[in-house]
């Protein structure tokens, strides 16, 4: 038997929470042969909710789930973790854009980063869900010491997604033929989706499709908007779309991406693709055995790097705006 691998949820009581944990438990994220530990985190006030998850949790008898901890405690909730997924912190409602979160949500990541860099493996990988994601994450790892800050990463999985499934729709093909999609920058309405490197049955996205008005009026904006389409549709932000993105960016970063393909992953910059280094920023990964590499040398058009570099505005923006959380 494998040793189990400890598994940080926090806001676990929480709707994406609620989604999130049984994929885990069931095998979904790290496979069906490898027994993990789940460590909880909450709110005091969330505690007995969370407790009643827990007993869900036992009452499923998962074969693969070797412990359960729920607390509100950070540092216990972190303690020798493997990979922690930071979903705790509040939604957006109706009429806000995810950046108007920072106030209130920011501050849970430094004191939370401050916790987990004192308890968590050294080689934890830690995955931002809570929005606004990339400058939470940023917020979080910029409290790092022990741990490597290239393991702080948010998740731009469900952009992703969005593009991997619009463009199958409109090519007419199932999504098993589409790869190479890429969620660039922020996880807002700035991103920048991009469907010119991807391939649909290996011919290249926009040939295939050949509708550059679709791409420009509907494709692009239909990826940045989708959120707030679902937040007005549902009446409250995506939950188990969420809660599946974590699982395939967990997945795929520890498991491995597939042969000839790669997936969207918010990192901290280093200059690459003349995005200057110091906000953690979407980008095309391949990843093998629990490392990432960034795609290199995709050409970028003006039109590409317009958007690019907004949406690097936009975090340099949201970066100024957190400067007193960071370490
Ligand atoms: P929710 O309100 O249902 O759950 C959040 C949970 O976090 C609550 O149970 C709350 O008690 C808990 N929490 C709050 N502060 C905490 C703290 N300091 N420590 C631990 N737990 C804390 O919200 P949700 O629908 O689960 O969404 C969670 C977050 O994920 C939101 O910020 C949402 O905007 C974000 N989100 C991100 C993406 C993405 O693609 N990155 C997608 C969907 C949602
Ligand atoms: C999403 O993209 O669905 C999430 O970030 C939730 C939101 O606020 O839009």
């Amino acid at each position: 038997m494998r040793q189990p691998i400890r598994i940080a949820v926090t806001g676990a009581a929480g709707h994406i929470g609620y989604n999130l944990l049984f994929r885990i438990a069931s095998g979904d994220m790290l496979g069906y042969r490898q027994p993990v530990i789940l460590q909880l985190l909450e709110i005091p006030a969330s505690l007995q909710a969370l407790k009643g998850v827990c007993m869900e949790l036992d009452d499923c008898a998962f074969p693969l789930l070797a412990g359960t901890l729920f607390t509100d405690v950070p540092e216990e909730a972190f303690a020798g973790a493997d990979i922690v997924i930071m979903v705790g912190a509040r939604p957006r409602t109706k009429g806000m854009e995810r950046n108007d979160l920072l106030n209130v949500n920011g501050e849970i990541f430094k004191t939370q980063g401050i916790a987990l860099d004192r308890a968590a493996s050294p080689r934890a990988k830690v995955v931002v869900v809570g929005n606004p994601a990339n400058t939470n994450a940023l917020i979080a790892a910029s409290h790092a010491r022990r741990l490597d800050p290239k393991n702080y990463t948010s998740m731009m999985r469900l952009d992703h997604n969005r593009a991997l499934s619009r463009i199958a729709a409109h090519a007419g093909r199932p999504v098993t033929s589409v790869r190479k999609a890429i969620a660039w920058g922020n996880h807002s309405s700035a991103q920048f989706p991009d469907l010119y490197h991807a391939v649909v049955d290996g011919i290249n996205a926009n040939t295939f499709i050949h509708d550059p008005k679709w791409v420009e009026r509907e494709f692009i904006p239909g990826v940045q908007n989708r959120g707030t389409e679902i937040l007005e549709a549902r009446g409250a932000s995506s939950v188990a779309s969420a809660a599946n993105a974590a699982v395939c960016h967990v997945r795929d970063w520890l498991l491995g991406t597939p042969e000839n393909d790669w997936v969207s992953m918010g990192i901290l910059t280093d200059g690459r693709y003349g995005i200057p280094e110091g906000v953690i920023y979407g980008f095309p990964v391949q990843c093998s055995k629990g490392s990432y590499a960034v795609v290199e040398n995709l050409e970028i058009t003006p039109f590409m790097r317009e958007r690019m570099d907004s949406s690097y505005r936009e975090l340099l923006w949201e970066r100024d705006q957190v400067r007193h959380l960071m370490g």
